[in-house]
């Protein structure tokens, strides 16, 4: 079957899908975005963490046809997600080429990274690439919904990301990081 979706804001179809695939499968294998990560497939380990109209999913356990004409944000696209949320530069945002984010985020022209990410670079709390996209997702959607996390906020918003090897500190000065700073620019946007 054909299955459509928009995913980061841009028109996709994803051809021969057969009954069963997950939605993961059709990001990573059909779609070329390798960003959500196929840890466990058992939605145990949040590695594969997307938002499906807004609301973060793991991606393993969503049937392709389940995603249908749905809209889905990956974390390729979180700087933008994040851009669109806050009316920021859509300077820094891509409008074109859906592969653009295969790029180093770094390069001139291409997207920025999200308050997000950037907290998470800056406090150190990057590990490997299997834990951080997942934690980059459910951390930015706690942020779209708390503004003011409590530690106990952040625990649980990220309880179902799982690490096997290290420790959690650094990605919870990451999102307090990120919270503090989302704070000051609040007030500062306010006076
Ligand atoms: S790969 Fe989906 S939850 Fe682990
Ligand atoms: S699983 Fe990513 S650092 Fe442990």
């Amino acid at each position: 079957m054909r299955v459509n979706l928009v995913v980061n804001g841009r028109r996709q179809e994803a051809d021969d899908v057969w009954e069963g695939e997950s939605l993961l499968y059709v990001l990573r294998e059909r779609l070329g975005l390798p960003g959500s990560k196929n840890a466990c497939e058992q939605g145990e380990c949040g590695s594969c963490t997307v938002r499906l109209d807004g609301v973060p999913v793991c991606a393993c356990l969503v049937a392709a046809g389940q995603a249908e004409g749905r809209r889905v944000d990956t974390v390729e696209g979180l700087a933008e997600y994040a851009a669109r949320r806050t009316g920021a530069d859509p300077a820094a945002v891509p409008s074109d080429d859906p592969r653009r984010w295969e790029a180093s985020p770094r390069e001139p022209g291409g997207p920025a990274l999200s308050p997000v990410q950037q907290a998470f670079v800056d406090a150190g709390a990057v590990q490997c690439g299997f834990c951080t996209p997942g934690l980059l997702v459910a951390a930015d959607d706690l942020l779209e919904r708390v503004p003011s996390p409590s530690d106990a906020d952040i625990r649980e918003a990220l309880s179902g990301n799982l690490c096997r090897c290290t420790g959690y500190e650094k990605i919870l000065d990451a999102v307090r990081l990120a919270a503090a700073r989302q704070d000051t620019a609040r007030t500062e946007e306010a006076r």
